[in-house]
């Protein structure tokens, strides 16, 4: 696997900002865009008024905490397009993340918004190490979700040969891997890792095939989930960051010479992390609920949206103006509490990627039997006829190692290979089988 890394001469001129520029820009950029939506967002207009603030309080980037926050609820109650700030003929298009209640979230575009969405996510592929040039294969989904015509676009945008698969067919994935030989791969890592066992059914080495590189996203994943990939597959693994509500994929985007957490474009999304019970700011470095307003987006801007994702925020790195989101630890709607213990799936993964013999594929069964919640880890045995006996000690070896670094009691239970349902897009880690 050969080092990669992105020269500067390479870089867009935003990526070349000093923090001052930056900082600049966007101060004069989010007075643009807080004034844009009181005038033309009914929903700004109310909420602004009833905090007793105005988009001329805006004196600096501090300030921003001064306006309330917005959620999902917002966005369900005005559905289908009441957070619009154009007319609906201009905009160009629309994108809808399924909500697992009722409603969708719908989100629009402009052309111009359409235009920025191509050059972020063009510079989050160049940043992955992608070139001008390069097959590019898109198994993320095609459709109202953003995964793949926002990974299209962008792979145009930088030049790239774009091969549109979408999500499902993993046969004919391989297929394609095999005759068409892309360099770059964008898939959501859990399919990413139902194709290569594909692969190897087919009697294909994934450390021989043409992919260098990985663009894995949708989902939250951890760096021992990379070291598997990228040992098993001999090719570089990184992380896209992004939700529909802000854009889509390319909010964020880790760079390939660093690997050290997700970049964010901060000349057209600018974060925040918040305490997600208190709603206050928190300081830089803390972990809490990342928050995002747009700087730049025309159809529906967000102002202070809350991502529900939890994270913390460091300086930058690779590109030293922009800072870094750290790896999304998870959703605050994925944490389950285990007798009293917070967990996230992402902290189940690390662990049993630690032992030889399990596979990376699992989910977290919730149930409650009695008056408390119990916690099983389905997961599967890595090899075929493994004798139960032995399934239950590599159980029992997840279960300490859970227990050691979790500090949860869990429940294990190893399956046979290839027992688990493989997502073709975003996984489902957590069963939730408890009543009342
Ligand atoms: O998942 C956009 C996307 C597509 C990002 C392709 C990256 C690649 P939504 O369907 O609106 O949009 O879901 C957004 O997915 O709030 C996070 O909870 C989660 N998510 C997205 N990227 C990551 C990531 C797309 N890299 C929601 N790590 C977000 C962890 C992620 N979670």
């Amino acid at each position: 696997m050969a080092d990669l890394f992105t020269p500067r001469e390479l870089w867009d001129d935003a990526e070349r900002h000093s923090v001052d520029e930056l900082r600049a820009l966007q101060l004069a950029r989010l007075r643009e865009t807080l004034h844009h939506v009181y005038a033309h967002v009914p929903h700004y207009g109310a909420a602004f008024d009833s905090a007793g603030v105005h988009p001329d309080d805006l004196r600096s980037l501090e300030d921003l905490a001064l306006f309330p926050l917005t959620s999902k609820a917002d966005l369900r109650d005005n559905y289908p397009f009441g957070m619009f700030a154009v007319p609906r003929a201009e905009v160009a298009r629309v994108h809808a993340s399924s909500g697992t209640t009722g409603r969708p979230t719908v989100v629009g575009y402009t052309a111009a918004d359409l235009d920025i969405w191509s050059d972020v996510m063009a510079r989050s592929i160049r940043a992955a190490g992608g070139r001008r040039g390069d097959l590019l294969h898109v198994a993320y989904g095609y459709g109202l979700f953003t995964g793949g015509l926002g990974a299209h676009y962008g792979a145009e945008r930088l030049g790239c040969t774009v091969v549109p698969v979408s999500g499902g067919m993993t046969e004919r994935q391989v297929q394609l891997i095999r005759d068409f030989q892309p360099r770059v791969i964008m898939v959501t890592p859990s399919y990413f890792l139902a194709i290569v066992d594909e692969m190897e059914r087919q009697g294909m080495d994934p450390a021989a095939s043409s992919l260098e590189i990985g663009i894995f996203g949708a989902e939250p994943w951890t760096d021992e989930m990379r070291g598997e990939i990228e040992t098993r597959c001999a090719m570089h693994a990184v992380d896209i960051y992004g939700l529909s509500e802000v854009m889509g994929p390319g909010v964020a985007q880790e760079c390939v010479e660093s690997k050290d957490g997700l970049h964010v474009w901060e000349d057209h999304f600018y974060p925040e992390v918040i305490d997600p019970v208190s709603g206050e700011a928190l300081a830089a470095g803390e972990e809490g609920e990342l928050v995002f307003t747009s700087l730049t987006k025309q159809a529906m801007p967000v102002i202070r949206y809350r991502t529900r994702d939890l994270t913390r925020l460091l300086p930058g790195t690779a590109r030293p103006a922009y800072r870094r989101m750290e790896k999304v630890t998870g959703r605050t709607d994925d944490m389950m509490i285990v007798r009293g213990v917070n967990v996230f799936p992402t902290q189940i993964e690390e662990q049993l990627l630690k032992v030889d013999g399990l596979t990376p594929h699992y989910v977290c069964v919730l149930t409650r039997p009695a008056r408390m919640d119990e916690l099983t880890v389905r997961v599967e045995a890595h090899d075929a006829g493994v004798g139960a006996d032995a399934r239950a000690q590599l159980g029992r070896q997840l279960a300490v190692l859970v227990k050691d670094n979790v500090g949860v009691t869990v429940d294990v239970e190893v399956t046979e290979p290839q027992a688990l349902e493989r997502s073709l897009g975003k996984a489902k880690r957590i069963e939730d089988h408890r009543t009342g």
